[in-house]
């Protein structure tokens, strides 16, 4: 039988840790603020916007919120963030996306100051963190390496398959498991002989978006299985990229969905609501 990895259970005990830092910073005169710009009104979007909110509410942060139309322009988003960026008393920017197609996200990116971006896009806090340098680190590898961390899973040395390679879980992923002295790989929807690729893997970190793609015969016997996916299966429910029924026999550990790494983002980003201030 796997260990299944409790998220719920870690990310509270974080965020418990995170209010009391929170109140000693107040103590000190510090006060953290973020600001959460939703653009349109996805309804995933929606959920994850209200769930980061009652995160900060419940560690002691204090959030602006910023509901934009659909229509927006770019020039009117760019302006609030550059608007946001001089505001001394504003300590975090995030803007949930995806964005409408109608805005260059990357731009958007751009625009944030480094030192307020919690979110870890900005290119100049991705290439801190491939070179080991100091800058907000992505919230949902950082999340990860915290669960394996709690869990008292060993990194170093162990062989680290990473599945999917987007900018803001795959390859933020395998930098993380690289600084931990993993041996990382990175496979990919072209990469040839998947199965063999990621039955090499010790701790398997799966980040596709596909509905239960990684089935018992992806996993060597005995390995770590981290799944990063949120999809719907045939029937609406909420599932992994990993078929937990078939996987969970065969591993030693497995984080389930939800209740895995979904929590752990949250977590990860009010930490960096508070790094924010400690940053200055
Ligand atoms: N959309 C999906 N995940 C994220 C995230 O971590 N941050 C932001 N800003 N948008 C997202």
């Amino acid at each position: 039988m796997a260990m299944t990895i409790d998220g719920k259970a870690i990310s509270q005990r974080i965020k418990d840790e995170l209010k009391e830092q929170a109140a000693a910073l107040k103590k000190q005169g510090i006060k953290i603020t973020l600001a959460v710009i939703q653009v349109g009104n996805d309804p995933a979007s929606t959920v994850y916007v209200r769930n980061k909110k009652k995160g900060c509410e419940y560690i002691g942060i204090e959030s602006l919120s910023y509901e934009l139309p659909e229509e927006t322009t770019q020039q009117e988003l760019l302006s609030l963030i550059g608007e946001l960026n001089r505001k001394e008393d504003v300590s975090g920017i995030l803007v949930q996306l995806p964005l409408p197609a109608h805005i260059d996200e990357d731009k958007v990116i751009r625009a944030i100051d480094p030192k307020k971006d919690v979110d870890g896009f900005h290119p100049q806090s991705v290439g801190a963190l491939c070179i080991g340098q100091p800058g907000f680190v992505s919230c949902t590898p950082a999340g990860i390496i915290q669960l394996l961390k709690r869990s008292s899973i060993e990194i170093a040395g162990k062989e680290c398959v990473v599945l999917g390679r987007s900018n803001i879980v795959g390859k933020p992923m395998a930098v993380l498991m690289l600084r931990e002295n993993a041996t990382v790989t990175i496979a990919h929807s072209r990469t040839r002989d998947l199965k063999e690729v990621t039955k090499r893997a010790d701790i398997l970190i799966a980040a596709v978006g596909k509905p239960k793609m990684i089935t018992a015969d992806y996993v060597k016997e005995g390995a770590v299985v981290i799944d990063v996916g949120i999809n719907r299966d045939e029937n609406g429910k909420l599932c992994g990229d990993v078929d937990f029924e078939s996987v969970e026999p065969l591993c030693s550990a497995i984080t389930p969905v939800p209740g895995g790494v979904g929590p752990m983002t949250i977590a990860m980003l009010l930490n960096n609501c508070l790094e924010s201030v400690r940053m200055d």
